[in-house]
């Protein structure tokens, strides 16, 4: 055997992660190299519990949603030992070099990159592929799991369109997307939602209100408000900012301790915004209104065909890393083909929709109302 590959899958499911798993079992064992999946994250790397991807484990799998090596969302530095968290990185790394790994495979969204860079800092070979539904890895074009995603929530839209209409009723759907608002603009356009809300725009009530007042009038008497999970109102949004701006300038520690739960407490209140828009809506406009969370139906079941491309692509491009041995790096998604970004480029950032996105532009030229 010429190298020994430790795989994991960490942060939420994506449709994809076994396609990339068996992309880049398959192409390492072609190479003659041995493969290890550590189970449910870095958790499983810390309690050595682990399979062996030999090509018997790797059958199958192409198909099927979720990770067939679990997940966690447990953190190196902070990892939940009984009541306590406890930093356990020397015990990965101890890990590690008991399986004399050449490289540890780290698949998973923007939480998973920070994490495994703080294991390349102690000197493992890292490297990682970009997957999360929500789209929002910086430097590389895509993430495997999010077309699976847009597809879904897309054929939500479509389904809510028909109940809405016969009732004459708002429906304001809830679509993934904490931070970054890609799958619901991008399922909102694709739909042909009337109002799309994402947290990069913050929205204006009383402007959705009127959007929707005014397809009443010309005789449109349902709507369909998409919106993400961290969509959030002007006003909470300044109010935010200021705490946030107060929280820079001081180091007066009560004052810091003030603004960071006034963000917190924003935050909490904005967390629930969803449902209380659908009551503001009601009365703002007279139509009857119901809400759908579309929730993790829109993380579960089998990837679409692109997700399988893209996440059998990072996979076979990344043993080609690993031959070369380029570590320290995520394969990003760059056109058709792939590029090696150092991990230092792409952590504590975040791809956020730009302002003036094609997609944003598209969506205001088809006149859907962005809340702003
Ligand atoms: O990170 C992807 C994501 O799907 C977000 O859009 C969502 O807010 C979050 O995960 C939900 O995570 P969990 O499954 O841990 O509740």
């Amino acid at each position: 055997m010429s190298k020994t590959i430790g795989i994991l899958t960490a942060g939420g499911d994506s449709p994809g992660l076994n396609a990339a798993i068996r992309g880049v079992g398959k192409a390492a064992l072609r190479s003659d190299m041995y493969v290890l999946g550590f189970r449910d994250g870095f958790r499983g790397l810390m309690e050595n519990r682990f399979i062996p991807l030999d090509s018997h484990a790797l059958r199958g799998i192409l198909t099927i949603g979720g990770t067939i090596l679990g997940t966690s969302r447990d953190k190196p530095h902070r990892m939940p030992v009984g009541n306590q968290r406890l930093d356990m990185t020397d015990v990965m790394v101890e890990n590690y070099h008991r399986h004399h790994l050449d490289v540890l495979v780290c698949l998973g969204g923007g939480g998973t990159q920070k994490n495994a860079y703080r294991l390349a800092q102690k000197g493992l070979n890292i490297i990682t592929l970009p997957k999360t539904i929500d789209n929002d890895v910086a430097m590389t074009d895509s993430t495997f799991g999010f077309d699976t995603a847009l597809g879904i929530a897309t054929a939500a839209i479509d389904r809510l369109h028909s109940t809405a209409h016969s009732h004459h009723r708002i429906i304001v759907v809830e679509i993934m997307g904490h931070n970054t608002g890609w799958l619901a603009l991008g399922a909102g356009i694709a739909g042909g939602a009337d109002v799309i809300l994402i947290p990069e725009i913050p929205y204006d009530i009383n402007i959705i209100a009127e959007a929707i007042r005014r397809r009443s009038r010309r005789g449109s008497r349902f709507s369909i408000v998409a919106v993400s999970e961290g969509a959030i109102s002007k006003e909470n949004a300044a109010a935010i900012e200021d705490s946030r701006e107060k929280l820079a300038k001081t180091s007066d520690k009560e004052e810091r301790k003030q603004a960071k739960a006034q963000i917190k407490a924003r935050e909490a209140y904005q967390s629930g915004s969803t449902l209380r828009m659908v009551a503001q809506l009601e009365e703002l406009t007279g139509l009857e209104s119901r809400i759908t969370i579309l929730g993790h139906l829109q993380r579960g079941g089998t990837p679409s065909a692109a997700d399988r491309l893209l996440a059998s692509r990072l996979g076979t491009a990344c043993v080609q890393l690993i031959e070369e041995n380029k570590y320290g790096v995520m394969v990003a998604a760059c056109g058709e083909g792939f590029e090696a970004v150092p991990l230092e480029e792409i952590i504590g950032k975040r791809k956020m929709v730009p302002l003036d996105h094609p997609w944003v532009k598209t969506a205001r030229q088809v006149g859907t109302c962005l809340g702003d």
